[in-house]
């Protein structure tokens, strides 16, 4: 590791951890934000800790929802040379924590009193054992649409507010020679519309069952017959070159006019800020048709490596930086996601982020806010690469309906 010494301005919870007046190492970032609009909201990041005198060494491993970067990470930790911070979602922050792999944040979390300000369905995925493991950033959630509003205007369309209007609306596009649907096809993002698709057609109740306590009768249900319907219909009306395009070349179709909508999570709104779009000008955000009252939610956090018994100093200026309330708000505005604590005020986020803020609280406080199961906030990885097989094989005519289901019930039993 580099060991360059650098000037300092340390925060002051930072500067509690200190006690030599420079930071010594770099701390390498090992994410999967590589698209213009996650890049720019690293930025933020890089910056922040820039100003505080803390290097910043880059390892980014391309692939939307961070498949690739946790095999990656795999072979670093194996190899014996783990990164100093790691970006990771749900269910693999936990096995990592339950490893014994990750550094204790506890006396920093109590001294900035993290317990008060983070969600408790954060918190979830944030400890073992009573112990923080990792950093929250954000909380984005996978079931929002994003249109291009002059496409749709030009059409005469209004937002959907039912699968049924949802289908007349792709009608019309289709009749118009328009690409309805904007999508990449690949197993995340397959999996990504299936968070929706699931919710609209089975309901909160349903989606609970189903990928969060696995339960076999709604895995093998009609209605999740009816869910696998709707992605068939939803690759009817695709274009002919979806096969493995990266979700932010989809979110372009939209921004370009080329598609008229895009089921993808919050990531996307960063494209479109990314691209200068304003929301309710040039795009359009919405709740999947049939999940306006639900919120399927994944945080973003960084995990801290052990690098040798306690935290290190530059690892608690990160984790210190993240969840300062500034950063909260200056790198959400620019993720497209929300912040990670409920303390902080929202009215300087865009219309999206605000309605994202008030949904989430809305879905928290009802009982309806679940953990992405595309996401790894459901269900355990060996689950989420189980769902994501069938799903994919699905979306690729591999399967019938029926079909997809009998070996959804089958995989899931396998891999739980
Ligand atoms: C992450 C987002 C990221 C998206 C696409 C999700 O799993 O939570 O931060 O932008 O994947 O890469």
């Amino acid at each position: 590791m580099n060991k360059v010494i650098r000037t300092l301005k340390l925060t002051t919870a930072a500067a509690a951890f200190s006690v030599s007046a420079a930071y010594a190492e770099d701390v390498e970032v090992l994410h999967w934000w590589t698209s213009g609009g996650e890049a720019a909201a690293l930025n933020v990041l890089k910056q922040d800790l820039e100003t505080q005198g803390i290097g910043w060494q880059d390892m980014p491993v391309a692939g939307g929802g961070g498949t690739e970067a946790m095999t990656v990470l795999r072979a670093r930790v194996t190899a014996g040379d783990p990164p100093t911070a790691v970006q990771a979602l749900g269910f693999d922050i936990l096995d990592w924590g339950n490893q014994g792999a990750l550094a204790n944040l506890n006396d920093l979390a109590a001294q900035e009193g993290w317990d008060e300000v983070v969600p408790e369905a954060l918190q979830f995925f944030a400890k073992v054992d009573g112990k923080w493991i990792s950093a929250p950033v954000n909380v984005h959630s996978t079931n929002w649409v994003w249109a291009n509003k002059s496409v749709l205007d030009a059409n005469g369309i209004a937002v959907p507010e039912t699968w049924e209007d949802f289908v007349a609306a792709v009608e019309t596009l289709k009749a118009a020679g328009i690409t309805p649907i904007a999508h990449g096809g690949q197993a995340w993002q397959d999996a990504t519309v299936f968070d929706a698709v699931a919710m609209s057609a089975g309901g909160p109740e349903f989606y609970k069952a189903a990928f969060i306590d696995l339960d076999e009768e709604t895995l093998g249900s009609d209605t999740m017959k009816e869910a696998f319907d709707r992605m068939a219909f939803i690759r009817d009306n695709v274009d002919d070159n979806f096969s493995g395009r990266d979700w932010n070349l989809a979110t372009a179709m939209v921004i370009n006019g080329e598609a008229g909508f895009q089921m993808m999570g919050d990531w996307a709104k960063g494209e479109f800020l990314n691209a200068g779009k304003v929301p309710g000008e040039d795009f359009l955000c919405f709740r999947f048709p049939g999940t306006q009252d639900q919120v399927t939610f994944n945080a973003d956090q960084f995990m801290m490596f052990d690098q040798g018994g306690t935290v290190s100093q530059e690892q608690a200026a990160l984790a210190s930086a993240i969840l300062s309330p500034s950063f909260q708000i200056a790198f959400n505005k620019v993720k497209g996601s929300v912040p990670a604590r409920t303390d902080v005020d929202g009215s300087e986020l865009d219309a999206c982020g605000q309605q994202g803020m008030k949904d989430l609280a809305a879905a928290a406080s009802s009982g309806n806010l679940f953990g992405s199961m595309a996401h790894g906030h459901a269900a355990p990885a060996s689950v989420k690469n189980a769902v994501y097989d069938v799903v994919t094989a699905h979306f690729n005519g591999e399967y019938d309906s029926e079909t997809a289901v009998l070996e959804l019930v089958d995989a899931v039993s396998i891999a739980k």
